[in-house]
């Protein structure tokens, strides 16, 4: 089978990541943990996390204004803004509303996507939707994420895992053979309850009862999403491989979701890519969700890991549960 044609393409990438750089040993001044147990068990070193007035939508704004100058357009040429978050400044309006009167995308429609850490796979596959209905010219998918603000502060179990940053593509029609070639999306929301926040939306609203029993924050059965991370992540690579007509071997680069180095490894396993072709930052950011894609994304491209004619594999996996995964030419 020949590769498929793509129907939409890249045309810039940014990236914005807080200036505060945490440490494990930051960490352990915190909860009851250590740098050993940290690293070893998750492979991240350190995070950055954003001061109090930073909100997800000035990150995903800067984040968006670097993809807009790295694409050589202006932000009244967006038509389509998309910002995929788990971690919303407000329940009303969308981030992305607040983020396009930070760019000044004044011809855009904008929207959240919320589908935890694949938010941004889903975003671009919703972008290539738009503009190849020929809906706008121009598509900005931004990922922005403050866990900072949704983590246990008192949970070891989970607030030494995430990280804040912001990572955006725009995207716009193919012209050649670069761009999306294959996805794959999928989802189960029977098991919802494996990562979510229980309390503080419409079905639960926020109540003192909430407060004391924490249940506002993320909450997460770990082992459970770690089973189910790589075995999902496994088959929507597979998937996504298949549907380019191509296997692991033909494989460039892969980007996977970064929660966990023994999930990142274990899923590049399962793919057939070995480690020294797999790009890893989340020793440097933790899981940032959705924004750790595009984030990584951003720096393979400035690194000189992406050159043109390669072929990427990226794969997530999250809240919800989501899962997902893509085959991109460059
Ligand atoms: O973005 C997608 C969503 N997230 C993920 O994909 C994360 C998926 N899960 C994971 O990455 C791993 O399950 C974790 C990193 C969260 C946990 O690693 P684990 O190897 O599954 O550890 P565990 O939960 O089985 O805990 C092992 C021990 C426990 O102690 P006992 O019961 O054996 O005495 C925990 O209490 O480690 C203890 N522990 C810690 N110790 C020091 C848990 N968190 C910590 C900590 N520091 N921060």
């Amino acid at each position: 089978m020949s590769q498929p044609k793509p129907l939409v393409e890249f045309a810039g990438t940014g990236r914005f990541l807080p200036d505060r750089v945490v440490t494990n040993d930051d960490m352990a001044r915190i909860v009851d943990t250590n740098d050993e147990w940290i690293r070893t068990r998750t492979g991240i070193r350190e995070r950055r996390l954003s001061d109090d007035d930073t909100t997800a939508a000035m990150m995903g704004a800067e984040a968006g204004r670097k993809a807009l100058e790295n694409a050589g357009i202006g932000p009244e040429d967006v038509g389509t803004l998309i910002v995929s978050t788990a971690t919303p400044d407000r329940w009303l309006p969308s981030t992305a509303c607040d983020a396009q009167a930070l760019l000044g995308c004044s011809n855009a429609m904008a929207f959240d996507v919320s589908a935890a850490c694949s938010g941004w796979l889903y975003g671009l596959s919703m972008a290539e939707g738009y503009l190849t209905a020929g809906r706008a010219r121009y598509a900005l998918v931004i990922a922005a994420e403050k866990m900072s603000a949704i983590v246990d502060w008192s949970d070891r179990t989970t607030c030494v895992l995430f990280g804040d940053g912001a990572g955006a593509a725009v995207l716009r029609r193919a012209e050649g053979d670069r761009g999306i070639v294959s996805a794959f999306h999928r989802s189960d929301g029977h098991l919802a309850e494996l990562l979510y926040r229980p309390g503080g939306g419409a079905s639960v609203p926020m109540d003192e009862g909430v407060l004391a029993r924490r249940d506002h924050l993320l909450k997460m059965s770990g082992r459970e999403i770690f089973k189910n991370a790589v075995r999902s992540m496994a088959e929507a690579a597979s998937n996504a491989l298949e549907g380019a007509g191509i296997s692991g071997d033909e494989i460039d680069l892969m980007i996977p979701h970064q929660a966990n180095i023994r999930i990142v490894e274990a899923t590049a396993k399962y793919a057939n890519i070995p480690m020294e072709k797999v790009y890893v930052n989340v020793d440097r950011y933790g899981n940032m969700s959705s924004s750790s894609i595009p984030v990584a994304l951003d720096e393979a491209l400035e690194e000189g890991r992406i050159q043109p004619g390669m072929r990427v594999l990226t794969a997530t996996f999250g809240a919800g549960l989501t899962w997902g995964a893509m085959v991109w030419q460059f």
